[in-house]
């Protein structure tokens, strides 16, 4: 059984603070600035430029790959960290059309990730090969994976409402159409349970700053689905993913398995941070933490139900469709939200109506969520939200 006062013990939080946005950026882990400083002064100090070789910098994006594989249901060496979740998302997405070279649709759905779409929209203009970016409701995507789909191309928890789709199902849809499955897990990986390899999704990928705790800016993971590594066309075919990138070849060849799937030079010390960050999850079972989850996000719905009239719930009610967070509606809530994080609760509001609210149970517990709901219904009750400072629209809403 996860002990989940142990996990909290793990976390610097901010002071004075209850912090319901690990979704957007998980807080800072016990020794990862430790981990920091010992790259910096121990390694690239001490070492210099042969920190490549005697630090083990080169191989570290598969090593850290194969910690995050075991969170995602995947096997090791499917999975490599490095480069932003866009990049890998336009890479993972490109590898899928190469598999599917006669079909010319990418389906998606209306709540995807609008930067999910840019990049796909982008890609496909690239290409110019007549591809077709179509965008279903998100309940009306089963239906729309037709024998024209080339790639089923999704997130599985929605950033807005946290409403999650069934990636077994769909998946398997996709593939008895004879499409390839695209899975964007930004939502999910440390926050669900994902069963990569159960669902035989041909390509997924993930940023690491939110529920995986790896910080601004930390790297992104990509995986292929095992079968397919040596085959799959890297788009972004970069020297590192070069099966002898030291032997400075005119012809790019790629690499073995998903070390082509690497593009440049990787952010050493941001690996770094998340590899100390991953250290948690060591202790962690993923059942346990799903189950935690749900418990104390029916909690915050209900407490909040209780308290707050003006708000609706956005997110789904059933918690098996639902990911690791809670969403409510509420016409004022960037005013509401700037009110609640005024007094110490930090959650954040996604456009045009939505306070969110991210429940990550390594350092989230009932006593957060009480006073989380209770501070959300005064700041409500009290019309604390109601003053020309809270409507100020600047920086990182
Ligand atoms: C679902 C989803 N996809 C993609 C991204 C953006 O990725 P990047 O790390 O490249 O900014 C985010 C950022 O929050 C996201 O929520």
């Amino acid at each position: 059984m996860t002990d989940f006062s142990a996990t909290r013990a793990r976390f610097r939080l901010p002071e004075g603070v209850t912090y319901l946005d690990g979704n957007s950026l998980g807080p800072l882990p016990v020794g990862a600035a430790e981990r920091a400083a010992e790259v910096i002064a121990g390694e690239w100090g001490a070492m210099a430029v042969a920190g490549w070789t005697r630090a083990g910098w080169m191989e570290a994006p598969t090593r850290v790959g194969d910690r995050i594989a075991r969170l995602i249901g995947a096997a090791p060496g499917t999975t490599v960290v490095g480069d932003t979740l866009s990049t890998r998302m336009y890479q993972a997405l490109a590898a899928a059309l190469a598999l599917r070279p006669r079909r010319r649709v990418v389906l998606s759905d209306t709540g995807n990730f609008p930067n999910d779409l840019y990049m796909a929209r982008g890609l496909l203009q690239t290409m110019g090969q007549g591809h077709e970016l179509r965008l279903v409701a998100p309940e009306a995507v089963a239906a729309a994976i037709t024998d024209e789909v080339a790639a089923l191309y999704l997130t599985h928890v929605d950033y807005r409402t946290g409403r999650m789709h069934d990636m077994a199902r769909l998946t398997a849809r996709a593939h008895e159409a004879g499409a390839v499955a695209v899975w964007d897990l930004a939502h999910s990986a440390g926050a669900v349970a994902v069963d990569l390899a159960g669902c035989e999704a041909e390509f997924a990928a993930g940023c690491t700053y939110k529920y995986l705790n790896g910080g601004p800016g930390a790297p992104a993971f990509v995986y292929v689905r095992p079968d397919l590594a040596d085959r799959v066309r890297p788009a972004l075919s970069g020297w590192l993913g070069h099966e002898s990138p030291f032997a400075f070849d005119l012809d790019y060849r790629p690499g073995r398995g998903i070390e082509r799937m690497r593009v440049g030079t990787p952010p050493v010390i941001q690996v770094a941070i998340l590899d100390a960050a991953l250290d948690v999850w060591e202790d962690v079972a993923i059942a346990d933490l799903r189950a935690r989850s749900i418990a104390l996000s029916e909690r915050f719905i209900a407490e909040v139900e209780a308290r707050c009239e003006g708000l609706t719930l956005a997110s789904p009610r059933d918690p098996a469709e639902r990911g690791s967070q809670v969403s409510f509606r509420f016409a004022e809530g960037f005013a509401a939200m700037q009110a609640l994080i005024a007094q110490g609760v930090v959650g954040d509001f996604r456009a045009p109506d939505i306070l969110r609210f991210g429940i990550a149970p390594l350092f989230i517990g009932e006593a957060d969520i009480r006073h989380a709901a209770e501070t959300l219904g005064s700041v409500l009750a009290e019309r604390a939200w109601d003053r020309a400072e809270y409507r100020q629209r600047a920086g990182v809403p």
